[in-house]
This record gives structure tokens, C-alpha cells and sequence, in this order.
């Protein structure tokens, strides 16, 4: 799964980003500067904006400092978070290019990286670098191994000139690849509070006012290693609020299981019923944050059942109609379950749970809401269940044919389902069945791609 690199190896990855590797940490990126330089960008304007900052004192340094320690602990988003490390410490250095590593174990991984340079050349480039999850194992042999492993700077004029009495080397292959020339390299350890080392802070080829290469200035060392820390906390904060917000709706997933373990449907019909809302609901145009929590919340549907007898749950025949009046109750029983929670997303698994056997003509239950007095996300996860359950054997039935349930479906348009509601659904059909190939329901061979 992982390639092994030398650093220098690594710095040119697209995109990528958005998608969390196992740490929790994105995929190994590219990210390109918060305020450029794109491609085209001016190397006088970028100048200018190094020299500005050439002329500070340590106290406006650190007033500097302050306030990008203040910019890092509220940024939310990881990708820009990393972004605007690199940005800064570059800013801050003068640096041409920057790398971030994390410590993980054993091994280094690459987390992103900027450079002017190569910024300045085709896309084209950059892009045919990408190989997410990179690692560099974590030794002395390795200049970001050693920082790793030691929590000591390295400041180096010319890397191509290391004294024979260090245990580490420059690994000159990412030089080659790009016909790129590393020079100076300044690289620090990324210290919490604890002193514990989260990463490495790489930067190289200071830059002086007219451009040319010089040595990083050994008096910012420490203010590097300020920024580092701050920059190691920063992201290691945001990861624990990501590992949080996963683990989040990991258990609202595993409470839904439960629930239907005492019915007789699975996990893939959870799955199926969460894309299936989330489709529905991109194409009535709604929010992307909207819709994510419509796919979260979807799996919650029939959580109330966890109150419901088994022996009405999972009985062969025909319900009586006592025992279905208890059965309605899942729906009652399942909103009560979120009663007074504040997070919007508990605050939809409630409305989800209480109205998705609302019909649109208002013949549903529990309380035989019509039209537009059915909240949206009610109806749209009860025509994505009502599809489940169509296109999926039951014991009862086999899965019918997809043509079978469109027509169904149609035909419920403006009875059971709200007419936007089977238009977005139709008109996202392709993508609809892509999902049900992917978790097919059980009974259904899969395809051969998937
Ligand atoms: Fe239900
Ligand atoms: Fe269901």
C-alpha cells in the first residue's frame, strides 16, 4: 500500500485531499498557497511581499507569530490548515518550497507540500506525481528521519555538501524528477506541549530580495520551531475533532445496526437508504452540508424498532391489527429517542425517524401529515426505503425487477411520495443503481466490477 521515498522524493501531489487516510490525516497532497503563487504569478510581486518581511524586528516577529498561532488554532479544515503552515513558515523563512511529515510510528508520512518553483510550471507535472499515502521510514539515514527522531534542527547551506560526519544523507531523487535544484534546507521538529515530536517541518532554498538562493538565517531557527509547534498542535487538534466527528457517526451507524438486527433487513440496506437519500436530496439542489446530513441521518430510520417486539418484527405472516398498530409505533418510539438533542444532526434523525411513513397524500402514520406539512427529508428517505425494500428480496417476495419498482414508484407519485421528490429521484436513477451494484442486496450477485 505504501511507497517508500526519500525525502525529496515526494513534494509534488494533486488533490487527494478531502479524503482522510487511516491516522486520520488526508491522503498525501499538493496544496497550493492560501495566497498564491499560481501559475503566472509574479516572481517580483513574491518578491516584494519576502522583502516586506525582511526588514522586521524579532518583536514584530513574534507579534507575527502570535497572531498565525491564533489564524492555525481556528482553522477547521485540514487541507487549508496544512496550507497555511506551509504558507506561513515559508513567508516567515523566505523558503521556495516546504514539506510537512507526520510522525506516525515508525514511519514519516508526507502530508503536504508547496514549492514556487515548481508551481510556476505546467500542472500537467505536478499532477503525474500523485501517489497518496507516502512513507519515509523513520531513521538517522534520513534528514526528516533524523529531526523525527531526535527533535534536532537541521540548517544546512547546500545539501549536496553534507559533512561526511553526520549519519544522514540528502536523498536527490525528487532533484532529478523535476530537474529541480535543493539547496539550503532548513528542517525542525514539530513539538506539542509535551515535548512529544508530532512531525517535521521541511523548508528549502531560502530565497534572498533579489531571488538567488541563500542560507536560512540560523537567528529565526527557534521562531521556526514556534511556528512548528504551534503548527503540530494545530493539526493534531483538528485531527482529534475529525476522529471525533467519524467516531460520531460511527456509533449513530452501529445504533442503527442494532436496531436492525432485530428486524430482519442489514447493514447494506442502512448503506443503500443513506446514498439513495443523499442522491435524492443532491438533486433537489440542497447544500452539500444538507445533504451529508441527510445521509447521515437516513440510517436512523427505523431505530425506534429497538422498542419493538421481535415476535412482531421478524413474524412470517400476516400482522394482526394490534400487532401492527405496535409495529406503527417504531416511528413514535424512534423520534423519542433523540428528544432534546441540539446537534442538527440528531435534530433530522428525530424528524427522519418520526415521518418517513408519512404519505404524501397523507394516508401515512404515525400522524397522516399531507403534501408540503411532511418535512423534505421525511420523504425523501421514505421513497428511497420504499425502493430498498422493492429492488431487495424480502421473505416474503423476491426483489423485483428495477423496471417493476420504477413503475411502482411513478405510479405512488403524488399518493404515497412528494412529486419532486420521484423527479429528483428518476433523474439520478443511473446513479441510484450504481450505489445498489456496490452494496447489492443480499441474495443479488454483485457485479464483477464492483
Ligand atoms: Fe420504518
Ligand atoms: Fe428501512
Amino acid at each position: 500500500m505504501c511507497g517508500k521515498l526519500g525525502e525529496g522524493d515526494s513534494p509534488h501531489f494533486a488533490a487527494g485531499f478531502g479524503r482522510t487516510g487511516p491516522t486520520g490525516y488526508p491522503n498525501l497532497a499538493f496544496v497550493p498557497a492560501k495566497w498564491g503563487p499560481s501559475p503566472g504569478f509574479s516572481r517580483t510581486l513574491l518578491r516584494r511581499r519576502r522583502t516586506a518581511g525582511r526588514h522586521m524586528n524579532l518583536e514584530d516577529h513574534l507579534a507575527r507569530l502570535n497572531r498565525i498561532g491564533i489564524a492555525l488554532s481556528s482553522e477547521r479544515d485540514l487541507t487549508r490548515l496544512l496550507a497555511t503552515i506551509l504558507q506561513e513558515a515559508r513567508d516567515f523563512t523566505h523558503a521556495e518550497g516546504g514539506t510537512l511529515y507526520s510522525v506516525e510510528g515508525d514511519r514519516l508520512r508526507f502530508l503536504a507540500t508547496q514549492n514556487d518553483a515548481l508551481d510556476r510550471r505546467s500542472s500537467a507535472t505536478v499532477c503525474a506525481a500523485h501517489e497518496p499515502d507516502e512513507y519515509l521510514p523513520l531513521s538517522r539515514e534520513s534528514m526528516a528521519g533524523y529531526v523525527g527522531l531526535t527533535g534536532q534542527a537541521i540548517n544546512l547551506e547546500d545539501v549536496y555538501r553534507i559533512p561526511p560526519d553526520r549519519p544522514y544523507r540528502f536523498n536527490s531523487g525528487f532533484d532529478r524528477r523535476y530537474d529541480y535544484r535543493t539547496q539550503s534546507m532548513l528542517m525542525v521538529p514539530m513539538k506539542d506541549a509535551e515535548g512529544h515530536i508530532l512531525g517535521v517541518l521541511q523548508l528549502i532554498n531560502a530565497l534572498d530580495a533579489s531571488g538567488t538562493i541563500e542560507p536560512f538565517d540560523g537567528r529565526w531557527e527557534d521562531l521556526v520551531m514556534s511556528l512548528a509547534s504551534q503548527a503540530a498542535v494545530a493539526i493534531r487538534n483538528v485531527r482529534l475533532t475529525e476522529e471525533l466527528k467519524a467516531a460520531y457517526l460511527d456509533t449513530i451507524f452501529r445504533l442503527s445496526v442494532a436496531a436492525e438486527y432485530k428486524d430482519t433487513e442489514t447493514a447494506n440496506h442502512i448503506r443503500r437508504v443513506a446514498h439513495y437519500s443523499a442522491i435524492i436530496a443532491e438533486g433537489l439542489g440542497f447544500e452539500p452540508d444538507r445533504v451529508e446530513r441527510i445521509r447521515c441521518a437516513a440510517p436512523m430510520h427505523d431505530v425506534g424498532k429497538i422498542g419493538i417486539p421481535e415476535s412482531i418484527l421478524q413474524k412470517p405472516g400476516k400482522l394482526t391489527p394490534d400487532e401492527y398498530e405496535t409495529m406503527k409505533k417504531h416511528t413514535i418510539l424512534g423520534a423519542r429517542i433523540f428528544d432534546g438533542a441540539e446537534a442538527p444532526l440528531l435534530r433530522t434523525s428525530a424528524t427522519v425517524a418520526l415521518t418517513h411513513h408519512e404519505r404524501f397524500d397523507g394516508s401515512g402514520y404515525p400522524h397522516g401529515l399531507e403534501g408540503t406539512r411532511i418535512p423534505i427529508e421525511g420523504q425523501i428517505i421514505a421513497l428511497a426505503d420504499v425502493f430498498d425494500a422493492l429492488s431487495s428480496p424480502r421473505c416474503y417476495k423476491p426483489a423485483y425487477p428495477i423496471e417493476r419498482c420504477l413503475e411502482i414508484i411513478r405510479h405512488e407519485c403524488a399518493h404515497h411520495f412528494h412529486p419532486d421528490v420521484v423527479r429528483a429521484f428518476m433523474a439520478r436513477i443511473d446513479d441510484v443503481l450504481a450505489v445498489r451494484a456496490r452494496y447489492a442486496p443480499e441474495g443479488i450477485a454483485q457485479p464483477e466490477s464492483s
